[in-house]
């Protein structure tokens, strides 16, 4: 059995999750289970980042401690994904003891190999945006993001060797062209490496920022939060093993937002090779979803707030929309008309009809039993068989490179074709007719609409875990005998 391990990015506790730690995570999911239903023994870790500065200013906010924020709002991530039915084999935290222990350990070896000196760093620093600027940076003498004053601080830090791996991430890079997706992806981070690349500063020091995980070597810094973050795809499977032994690390894909890029494909992978770990097989960034042209999480102007369609319109509706409407990598954008209109076509018209149509169509005049084929099987019939077997092959030979709107698309294409199958074959006026011959071919359309439609309903499982569920059982998914009749996708009525 093939073995698959995947990760999300773990999520900053310092507000509730919104559409875009969703949208990783729903990703994560539906590829996960991709790779289940295609025999592999599959995983996947999400968890929550909860060092460094921006959690200790949330709990300071609220007049709590660092720790009772951290207590408190990891749930609520974990209460997102029971309710979009997120299938995660672990779900780590930052705070947790063995992911604490194994960072501190990992910068011990690398200062013990030499890896990680300290400097005197000396820079305008900016109270308000918690970091350093280059002189050049600074606009009219002031912090560029704030517009708030400077000063001019000097302050020990520790420093990662990042720059002696260069060449060697240029080269990792160019050897495996596949390594970072999508293609665009990967020349950005090569254009980011034609600059020459600085060491990483990887301490705070506890009178700026107390709350991470102490260094090893010197208690008087805390460990920046992306080093501490980034070991958590190794941290917390550290103890794990697939089912034939082997350990869960190297991942197969790390997938992120476009946003982390860099802290993904040059902090993370010059640390592993300093460690002397194995790199992670496939790092991909998607897009971000827009809310009215704009780079909106939470609500917009037109009161538009993506995390409501959950409870409005069902977690499979909201998965579909988001597997869908998002070509992996590209920008999408979330918007009220096009969710009706895409879930109206795709799922009431297309998937719901089809399957009403069928099941209907048996239970009247079948008994609820699946009828066989007649002994012949007409062009017709191979012809729909063919956009079945198309959409299966096409699925698994693009699970590799994540394309699921895609996949969606041309599974859909099958329901489409049984659509038309329908319509040209007319069960309906078959039905009526007392000719033995007529009979027949009510029994092969039933059943070649019966099949594709099963082929149709698994293929989509993954998106739509429930909704694919209740269609199979509907045709009787084990025994061919057919279960109640239900509107699996009712249509949404309303205008905006
Ligand atoms: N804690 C870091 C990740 C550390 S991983 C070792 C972090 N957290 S985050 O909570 O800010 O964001 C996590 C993810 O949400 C990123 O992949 C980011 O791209 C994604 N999104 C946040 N807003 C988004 C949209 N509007 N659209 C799509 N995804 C975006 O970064």
């Amino acid at each position: 059995m093939p073995n698959f391990y995947a990760t999300t990015p773990i999520y900053y506790v310092n507000d509730k999750p919104h559409i875009g730690h969703a949208y990783t995570t729903v990703l994560t999911d539906v590829l996960t289970r991709y790779h289940k239903l295609f025999g592999f023994d599959a995983f996947f870790m999400t968890g929550v980042d909860e060092h460094g500065q921006k959690v200790q200013k949330a709990a300071a906010a609220k007049g709590v401690s660092p720790q009772q924020h951290v207590d408190e709002y990891n749930v609520h991530f974990k209460n997102l994904w029971a309710k979009l039915n997120i299938n995660y084999g672990h779900f780590i935290r930052t705070t947790d003891e063995c992911h604490k222990k194994f960072v501190r350990d990992s910068l011990q070896s690398l200062y013990d190999k030499g890896e990680i000196y300290s400097k005197e760093y000396e820079g305008w620093y900016s109270v308000g945006e918690e970091r350093f600027f280059e002189e050049s940076e600074l606009v009219d003498g002031k912090d560029p993001i704030s517009g708030r004053a400077v000063e001019w601080l000097s302050e020990k830090n520790y420093f990662f060797k990042m720059s002696n791996y260069q060449q060697k991430l240029i080269d990792q890079i160019n050897n495996n062209p596949s390594w970072i997706l999508p293609d665009f992806r990967k020349n950005e981070v090569l254009g980011f490496l034609k600059k020459p690349l600085n060491d990483l500063c990887i301490s705070r020091p506890k009178s700026r920022l107390a709350w991470g995980i102490p260094l090893p070597f010197d208690e008087d810094f805390v460990t920046y939060v992306w080093v501490d973050a980034l070991e958590n795809y190794i941290s917390g499977v550290q103890d794990r093993k697939h089912a034939d032994g082997t350990p869960l690390w190297p991942a197969d894909f790390h997938l992120i937002g476009k946003d982390i890029l860099t802290t993904h494909c040059v902090y993370w992978p010059t640390i592993i090779m300093a460690m002397g770990w194995e790199l992670p097989k496939h790092i991909l960034a998607h897009g971000w979803w827009l809310i009215d042209g704009s780079k909106m999480s939470k609500t917009s102007g037109t009161g538009v707030n993506p995390m409501d369609y959950i409870e409005n319109y069902g977690v499979d509706v909201f998965r579909y929309f988001l597997i869908r409407e998002m070509v992996v990598g590209q920008d999408a954008t979330f918007g009220h008309d096009s969710f009706v209109r895409r879930i109206n076509s795709d799922l009431a018209n297309d998937l719901g009809n089809g399957l009403n149509r069928i099941h209907k169509l048996i239970l009247t005049h079948f008994d609820g039993k699946i009828p066989a084929p007649a002994a012949e099987i007409g062009e017709q019939e191979k012809e729909l068989e063919s956009y079945a077997q198309k959409a299966m092959q096409f699925a698994k030979e693009n699970i590799g490179e994540a394309k699921l709107s895609q996949i969606v698309e041309e599974i859909l294409n099958s329901v489409r074709a049984l659509n038309r199958y329908l319509e040209a074959t007319a069960p309906w006026k078959l039905a009526k007719s007392a000719e033995q011959k007529d009979r027949d071919k009510l029994a092969t359309v039933l059943y070649a609409g019966a099949k594709t439609l099963k082929n149709a309903l698994t293929l989509l499982s993954p998106v739509i875990p429930q909704k694919a569920e209740q269609g199979l059982l509907m045709l009787g998914a084990s025994d061919g005998i057919l279960g109640k009749g239900e509107a699996l996708f009712p249509r949404i009525q309303e205008d905006k």
